[in-house]
């Protein structure tokens, strides 16, 4: 069971930055948020100089004056602990605190997230600042919880201070203990890389052609990840001991950090921050686009955090900076879909980003649901709106969850080691995001998995996992997996599985290494497609179909190594053409398919098709593709929200009758969800 918040109801809030105004604004803004129901706001995560203006000299005034006047309006406040905005004094001070470029650059005072996480003088003043606001606001009524530091690894995931290279060196004596063990895991007597004092070991530097050893680069970013962690508890252990009464959370998913190990470890849940936009702004040169929609598929790994979390900043406006990340307005009706996009995927406490617009600073473009003008506005009247509908169905959702019977599987190991390999990273990207999004158009709900110490029953629950492309696998994953088979589970695997041990060394042994016996097939020969070299097609052997350049991006060409194995699709070109591209073996109660190459959406429909794997609904419900489907339910009863991205109306059809709990309607045959819109239906 992952870490969930508890809340009885569904909650709205916002973001405010007190120190941003005059407080002449404080009691009108927070008068109009009661108003809109917005009833959490989250406050100090960037405002450390006004909290410190000098080293040691603290001041809680403007801060004591805000929490009153929430206190007064019923606002609970989460207050957030501000070391990812270290001041000008204590930059200055103590420069090595800066975080630093692989090139030596160091980054300076006038961002923010400037900091490195391994300076021992960064670590005791974040210590010191986490110790004295608890102390001084702990009994403070209007405080529910913490926000620790904002987005840790946001901006950039990369340390390469005097401090972190020192860390590092730690870290990997501690991992190695002796330096034999070490030279072994990273291969160093490739290239004469050989270590002989601990001494010469350094994160990675900058290296000719920018190559660095790679088992090297893996061990970094494991490092990077548990050196977060450990900044990160140095506060939760600080808020613990002091405020015991209060939560603890921090919020968003980046990269080089295990979230999920952040969360178990201290958290009492996981926050995001959800800005659907950034999906609209990227990734449009595929066919059909998910856009905005994609964003459920980050959604769908805070789930697999927290059953049920906190979005700590929803998108409330256009985006932008001034500089970059140049975002279109949400079209009316967009913000409403974004927060119950939100919900669907197990979020109870939703809290804009931001409550009005900076007027200075690099984010005068980031769109609070309040403009520059401070008068009614579109985003204020969604807002208000969905305020209202969390009054009246918030008791019913709240503590709920979301319901799949098909998982994508992934893990951080892979997810590291295919940032800088070139040979599969490429290829995850491709294949989950071609399976999200037919499992979406299919209306096929689905779960993100990272494989971390899950149990055979957890991972039974489904009855499809797909696992695209885990280069890394360790023996003790295969054996579950091979268990989940053998119980009667469907399993996926595609091309380069298995062929790289926990270090990231390749095993000498016939690919795909510890699932080849699984598979019953071994890899007898491979190659990347890439440059001029085009796709091979697939042909279906069960209805002789072909699909044109299907097998994309890498093709394993598989050898059968077993009678019982059914080859489901061969290739058509190549010096390979004929040979076995796609291939099923029945293990115990269920089966195994191996794909040798990245999957596209045309070969995920067909094997949806072959496996008979369609959506939950299909017996009472029909859908046009524009609409996202997903269950959240508790014992009592299941809440089939139906969200349509479309500026279009989505022609529905319920073949039994249903009540929308949005507006107490029953929907029985044929109805239309607005452009933008959002039912949800209780069964
Ligand atoms: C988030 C961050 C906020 C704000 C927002 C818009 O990443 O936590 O402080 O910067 O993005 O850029």
């Amino acid at each position: 069971m992952n870490k969930s918040i508890q809340l009885d109801s569904l909650q709205l809030g916002v973001c405010y930055y007190p120190e941003q105004w005059s407080d002449s604004l404080w009691e009108d803004d927070f008068k109009r948020m009661k108003q809109m129901n917005l009833s959490h706001i989250r406050i100090g995560e960037f405002a450390w100089s006004v909290f410190e203006p000098q080293e040691g000299v603290y001041d809680f005034d403007l801060f004591d004056r805000v929490l009153d006047l929430a206190q007064q309006y019923e606002l609970k406040v989460i207050m957030g602990t501000p070391t990812a905005t270290p001041p000008a004094w204590l930059t200055h001070k103590y420069p090595e605190v800066l975080n630093v470029s692989i090139e030596g650059v160091t980054y300076q005072h006038g961002m923010r997230r400037h900091y490195n996480y391994s300076s021992p003088k960064y670590r005791e003043l974040c210590a010191n600042i986490t110790r004295q606001m608890a102390n001084h606001f702990k009994n403070h009524p209007a405080i529910i919880g913490w926000q620790i530091d904002n987005e840790l690894n946001c901006e950039i995931s990369e340390f390469y201070a005097e401090a972190d290279h020192i860390a590092f060196r730690e870290w990997v004596q501690h991992r190695y203990h002796t330096l034999e063990a070490l030279n072994k895991a990273w291969g160093t007597v490739f290239w004469s890389q050989t270590y002989t004092d601990w001494e010469q070991v350094y994160l990675p530097r900058p290296t000719v052609s920018h190559s660095p050893n790679p088992h090297h680069v893996l061990d970094e970013k494991r490092f990077i990840s548990d050196n977060t962690i450990a900044f990160a508890r140095i506060q939760a252990e600080i808020l613990r001991e002091v405020a015991p009464h209060h939560w603890i959370t921090t919020n968003g998913l980046f990269g080089h950090l295990d979230t999920h190990a952040l969360t178990e470890e201290m958290l009492d849940f996981f926050s995001y921050d959800s800005y659907p936009q950034f999906s609209t702004i990227s990734g449009n040169n595929e066919h059909k686009p998910l856009l905005d929609r994609k964003w459920s598929q980050n959604l769908s790994v805070v789930r697999n955090i927290s059953n049920n979390f906190c979005i700590m900043e929803q998108q409330a406006g256009p985006g932008g900076w001034v500089n970059r990340m140049n975002m279109p307005a949400p079209r009316p009706g967009q913000l409403r879909l974004w927060t119950y996009q939100s919900v669907l995927h197990g979020a109870d406490l939703v809290m804009y980003f931001r409550w009005r617009t900076a007027t200075f600073g690099t984010e005068i473009y980031w769109h609070g649901l309040n403009d520059y003008h401070n008068q009614p506005n579109r985003r204020i009247a969604e807002a208000t709106q969905v305020g209202e509908e969390f009054v009246s169905i918030g008791e019913k959702i709240a503590g709920t969850t979301y319901q799949a019977n098909v998982a994508i599987l992934k893990d951080y190991d892979n997810d590291w080691d295919g940032e800088y390999d070139i040979w599969h990273g490429p290829l995850t990207a491709k294949s989950i995001n071609a399976w999200f999004k037919q499992l979406q158009y299919q209306h096929i709900p689905t779960d993100i998995i990272y494989l971390r110490h899950q149990t055979l029953e957890e991972l039974q629950r489904y009855q499809l996992i797909i696992y695209p492309h885990a280069a890394i696998m360790s023996e003790q994953t295969a054996m579950l997996l091979t268990q989940y088979v053998e119980a009667g589970g469907t399993l996926i695997f595609g091309a380069r599985t298995g062929y790289k041990d926990l270090n990231g060394q390749c095993r000498m042994a016939p690919m795909p290494g510890p699932v080849a016996s699984l598979c019953g097939i071994s890899v007898a020969d491979f190659t990347s497609i890439t440059g001029t070299i085009e796709a091979p097609g697939l042909l279906w052997k069960h209805n002789n179909k072909q699909i044109e350049q299907a097998a994309e991006l890498f093709n394993d060409i598989l050898h059968i190594q077993h009678d019982d194995v059914e080859v489901l699709a061969t290739y058509t070109s190549c010096y390979y053409e004929n040979a076995p591209a796609l291939t099923k073996r029945s293990q115990g109660q269920g089966q195994v398919l191996y794909y040798g190459a990245a999957f596209n959406e045309a070969v995920v429909d067909e094997l949806l098709s072959l496996l008979d794997i369609s959506s939950p609904l299909v017996d009472w419900l029909e859908l046009p593709e524009q609409v996202e489907v997903g269950i959240r339910q508790n014992e009592h009863a299941d809440y089939v929200f139906l969200l349509n991205y479309s500026d279009q109306p989505a022609s529905i059809h319920a073949k039994v009758p249903r009540t929308d709990i949005l507006t107490g309607t029953t929907i029985d045959g044929a109805t239309t969800i607005p452009a933008y819109g959002v039912m949800i239906l209780q069964s």
